[in-house]
């Protein structure tokens, strides 16, 4: 069964552009519920851990640079099949080759300032949200403390 949540980041590009109303709205318009939402800055050691599967890639240290240069909107997304839907709503990585009316494709400057990030799978999404967000900070539909699986 495919996962309900999906975490995603609105980036410090985006921030600094204030864009975070028009991508909270879009998100909102395309069916998710927003379970959790904290407005933060990284540490380098808390990029260095979100990004670690990415360490050792030529833009690497400029991605963790970028990640703690500015404030940031974190978020967990609820919605039947979130990952996939929310990565389609988001767009290519590069948006260079994002579809028309896409978030990357209307708020990001490069392949690297993209504007958000979305999880790549169920599992992910389930570790960021974990890392970000502990029980008492997200809710469901309902009001409910929002459960998250292993
Ligand atoms: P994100 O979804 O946050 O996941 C990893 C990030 O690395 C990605 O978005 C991009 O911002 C960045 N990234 C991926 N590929 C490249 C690249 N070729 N050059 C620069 N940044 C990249």
């Amino acid at each position: 069964m495919k996962g309900n949540i999906t975490f995603t980041i609105i980036k410090p590009g985006a921030v600094a552009h204030e864009h975070i109303g028009d991508i909270l709205q879009k998100i909102s318009d395309a069916g998710f519920w927003i379970a959790a939402l904290k407005y933060i800055k990284l540490s380098h050691s808390q990029a260095s851990y979100f990004y670690a599967i990415h360490k050792g890639k030529p833009f690497y240290d400029e991605l963790v640079e970028f990640m703690t240069s500015g404030p940031i909107v974190i978020a967990i997304l609820e919605k039947e099949n979130a990952v996939e839907d929310y990565r389609k709503l988001i767009g290519n990585t590069d948006p260079a080759k994002a579809n028309p009316g896409t978030i990357r494709k209307l708020f990001a400057e490069s392949i690297q300032r993209n504007a958000v990030h979305g999880s790549d799978s169920d599992l992910n999404a389930k570790k960021e949200a974990n890392f970000f967000f502990s029980k008492c900070d997200r809710f469901d539909r309902n009001g409910n403390f929002l459960e998250i699986s292993d």
